[in-house]
């Protein structure tokens, strides 16, 4: 037998169709306030360890105009220039994570917007202080998630690599 990657595929119990399962992208932003309180570690390793593949990652300060293109759909409310304050206020994360239903995964993963809401267990429950200062953003829907991550990523940031567990993955 070959590689241990070829044996485990060999050996393989085939899954069970899963109906509704659909792979795809999903954008994920780690905000100003978990970079500055070294979270990026943990939260990177609770979407790697769901078994979810990074295709993209880069870190920057947003610009004003790229929060407000991002945030577009809230301009008007009360909270708005408080959030392009907060986004704009230090460097942040951008990545986009593939897997099975991977938007709707990580949403459920980010839980609540308000983190006083948040079900413990989930990333803002575990680690969020209020509705703003939430340390992650990720797009609601398969839609959102493909104008997100045209916003900040371009085809050739994005990767495509073989997981040798990716067998169980799917
Ligand atoms: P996010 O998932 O990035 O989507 C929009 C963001 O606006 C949200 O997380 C919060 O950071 C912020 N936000 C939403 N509602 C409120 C609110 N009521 N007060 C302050 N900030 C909010």
């Amino acid at each position: 037998m070959g590689s241990p990657a070829e044996m485990a595929r060999a050996t393989r119990v085939p899954g069970v169709a899963q109906p509704g399962v659909v792979v795809e992208k999903t954008f994920v932003m780690i905000k100003p306030d978990a970079v500055g309180r070294r979270l990026c570690g943990e939260l990177i390793g609770r979407y790697e360890r769901k078994g979810l593949r990074l295709a993209g990652l880069k870190m920057q300060v947003i610009s004003r105009e790229l929060a407000e293109r991002h945030y577009a759909e809230h301009v008007g409310k009360p909270f708005y220039q408080g959030l392009l304050d907060f986004v704009t206020s230090g460097p942040s994360i951008q990545m986009v994570w593939e897997g099975p239903n991977a938007v709707e995964t990580v949403r459920k993963m980010n839980g609540a917007t308000d983190c006083q809401k948040a079900d413990v267990g989930t990333i803002r429950g575990d680690f969020g202080m209020n509705t703003r200062n939430n340390v992650v953003h990720a797009s609601d829907s398969a839609e959102t998630a493909e104008r997100e991550i045209k916003l900040y990523f371009s085809d050739n940031e994005l990767w495509d690599y073989p997981m040798p567990d990716g067998h169980w993955l799917e």
